[in-house]
């Protein structure tokens, strides 16, 4: 019976994962390590309390002895996602993005090393890749290129695990996805953020000219590569996750407008975000043919429903919405909606 290390399971993809683990799996044992930055809320875990195959620890991945501490829990496999996930915060300060995301990485995979797991999964994401002009796809040998204080720190986190899994036979494996949406995102990235605002009849402020294209999954589509990653993954392997939903941010804005009957005068054009990736896009195949995933989400019903999330927690998003954390591009850039 595995017991999993999941850090950062407080978060937006990590406690939908842990939900999605203990729902399909009922032999895992979940050990749930996070911090509770201002990312973290256990209002996102409310629905699991008291559950028997969860414990939620408290602890910081750059701290040793937190780690091992939850660690000594009997856990056989850790899946890593706990990181400081948001670039503009990353632009105004890059301090805690190498702290966590590559320090920490490097404490977790001595840990890893040391209990001598069966399996580590490191959560990274396509932004490593850089940017791309108007075509193609990022696949698992596009070299890096990563041009945000965020990417770099993810890019680095993925080269400490390479070099540990071919230093020490570390059996590891790295998942990276494109944008992900669904429920419990925190409303400082551009879906949430948008249709919170538009609930509440604010300005959206799109970045720039509105043409930088994403890649959209939906969460759980993640949630089940990086099973599939964690469970047939081969050891040294890189997996791209992406949902083959490419749409320019202005596009993605205007049918936001629509779903919810709002004025395209709650458009608001602010700055651009400094040294903005033009465009991201995967090519997810490694993974449909080696793992036997595919996203299965449609992305018109997977919107929807992520706005009817939002619309039924309003007590969940007034919560969130009084932290002090969407101020972090008024920092960098003045006022914006
Ligand atoms: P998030 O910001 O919502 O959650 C991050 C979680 O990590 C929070 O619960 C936070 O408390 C925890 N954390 C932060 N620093 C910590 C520390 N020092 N020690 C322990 N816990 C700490 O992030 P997310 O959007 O859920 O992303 C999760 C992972 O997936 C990240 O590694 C991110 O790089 C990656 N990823 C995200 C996306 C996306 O679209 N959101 C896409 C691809 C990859
Ligand atoms: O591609 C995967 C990455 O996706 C993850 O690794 C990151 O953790 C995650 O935050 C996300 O990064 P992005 O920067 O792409 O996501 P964000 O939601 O911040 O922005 C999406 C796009 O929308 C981007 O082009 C910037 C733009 N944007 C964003 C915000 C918050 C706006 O135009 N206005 C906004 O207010």
């Amino acid at each position: 019976m595995p017991t999993v290390l999941i850090t950062g399971g407080a978060g937006f993809i990590g406690s939908n994962f842990v939900r999605h683990l203990l729902a399909t799996d009922p032999a895992v044992q979940i050990v749930n390590f996070d911090a509770l930055t201002y990312a973290g809320n256990l209002a996102n875990l409310r629905d699991l309390d008291g559950h028997p195959r969860h414990t939620f620890v408290r602890g910081d991945v750059t701290s040793r002895d937190d780690v091992r501490g939850a660690m000594q829990r009997g856990v056989t496999d850790v899946i890593h996602f706990a990181a400081e996930s948001h670039v503009d915060r990353s632009i105004h300060d890059s301090g805690p993005f190498v702290r966590t995301n590559v320090l920490g990485t490097q404490v977790l995979l001595d840990a890893a090393r040391e209990f001598q797991v069966s399996k580590y999964v490191q959560v990274s994401t396509d932004e490593v890749y850089g940017s791309l002009g108007a075509t193609g796809l990022f696949t698992e040998e596009t070299p890096l290129h990563p041009n945000s204080p965020y990417s770099a720190s993810k890019a680095g986190a993925d080269l400490l695990v390479q070099a540990y899994q071919h230093t020490f036979g570390l059996p590891a494996v790295i998942t990276r996805c494109s944008n992900n949406y669904g429920p419990y995102q925190l409303p400082e990235k551009l879906i949430p953020l948008f249709v919170t605002n538009l609930l509440a009849d604010q300005q959206v402020p799109v970045y720039g000219d509105g043409q930088q294209v994403r890649d959209w999954i939906h969460v759980l589509d993640h949630c089940r590569g990086v099973e599939a990653a964690w469970r047939r993954g081969a050891p040294g392997e890189v997996y791209n996750f992406g949902g083959r939903c490419e749409m320019a941010n202005l596009d993605l804005t205007l049918l936001l407008l629509k779903l919810l009957g709002k004025p395209e005068t709650l458009i608001k054009y602010v700055a651009d975000r400094l040294g903005h990736d033009r465009r991201y896009a995967i090519d997810c195949t490694k993974a449909e043919r080696e793992l036997g995933w595919a996203p299965q989400v449609k992305f018109d019903a997977g919107l929807a429903e992520t706005i009817g999330w939002y619309k039924a927690n309003t007590a969940w998003v007034a919560t969130i919405k009084n932290k002090d954390y969407l101020s972090y591009y008024e920092k960098q850039y003045g006022k914006r909606g």
